[in-house]
């Protein structure tokens, strides 16, 4: 995304209980996504429900219409959902998911003017072994970034924990997606990278709100864009994984604004992963 290169915000309480509530409800909608994510059902029903969702909250799908800060035709859906080798900003249509397909679907509220943006990766059916392996990894390459969220920590420690792991797994970072500073705009400073040194970029400080979203590749890192303009794709084919919390900067470590009420039955099915590998 474009960040207009303003500085990073540092939230007042007040602001940071409206991020709490609409990263609530961001949540909330990704739990009762999880219900519906099975085989035959299309993207296009999966942005219906979230469309609807969203406004019975009486909060605005902030993908609707968005043109990433300009230059970028607006995203003509409520939600991203992106299948298989779709890094991210899938555009929702008539495909409809098989056993075995892997789905990100990237939530975002605004309520009250502020955003919270979540996603999560789910198992369409039973997955196969390089589905398994890449959503694993996101998953904990995601907690890892978490970890590392406390104040005077640096944004490099966040980049090098992901990356160090997800490369360790056989696996590739995306460079060209970042996670994002978000309050009263979608996309904020700093851009979190998924990739770094430690030591090294912003230090954190309380009240500073970001996503953490590693986009984690079975392949090379390179992506295609897609003539729509939104639809990343992995260049070489290989499946991609994504998760994504809204993560706060506390006094003594970090507070997820996004925490779901509920477990992900579709995608927290394997918590064992790397319990059984050496
Ligand atoms: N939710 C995405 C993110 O995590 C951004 C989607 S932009 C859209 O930053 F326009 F595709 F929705
Ligand atoms: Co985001
Ligand atoms: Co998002």
């Amino acid at each position: 995304m474009n960040l207009r290169g303003r500085s990073v915000t540092i939230k007042d309480a007040k602001e940071i209980e409206a991020m709490r509530r609409v990263g609530r409800m961001a949540a909330e909608t990704l739990c009762l996504v999880d219900e519906l994510i099975q085989p035959g059902i299309t993207t296009a029903e999966i942005n219906e429900f979230v469309h609807r969702d969203t406004l019975r909250r009486g909060a605005i799908p902030a993908p609707l219409n968005y043109t990433g800060g300009g230059g970028m035709p607006p995203f003509p859906a409520s939600v991203c959902t992106s299948v298989n080798d779709v890094i991210c900003h899938g555009i929702p249509g008539p495909q409809r998911l098989v056993a075995g397909d892997i789905i990100n679907v990237d939530i975002t509220h605004i309520f009250d003017g502020f955003h919270g943006d979540t996603s999560a990766t789910f198992y369409v059916g039973e997955p196969g072994r390089d589905a398994l392996h890449v959503t694993e990894v996101a998953r904990r390459c995601l907690q890892l970034g978490l970890a590392q969220v406390r104040p005077g920590a640096r944004l490099g420690d966040i980049g090098f924990a992901i990356q160090q792991f997800a490369e360790a797994q056989g696996c590739s970072v995306v460079r060209k997606f970042v996670g994002h500073g978000i309050g009263r705009r979608f996309h904020e400073d700093p851009q979190v990278e998924h990739y770094g040194r430690p030591g090294t970029g912003l230090r954190l400080k309380p009240g500073m709100i970001f996503t953490i979203e590693p986009m984690v590749n079975l392949g090379h890192y390179e992506i295609d864009l897609w003539d729509d303009e939104w639809t990343a794709v992995t260049a070489d084919g290989s499946l991609s994984a994504q998760f994504e919390h809204t993560v706060l900067v506390t006094d003594t470590g970090h507070e997820v604004l996004t925490q779901r009420p509920t477990r992900l039955l579709r995608s927290e099915r394997f918590e064992g992963y790397f319990d059984t590998r050496p």
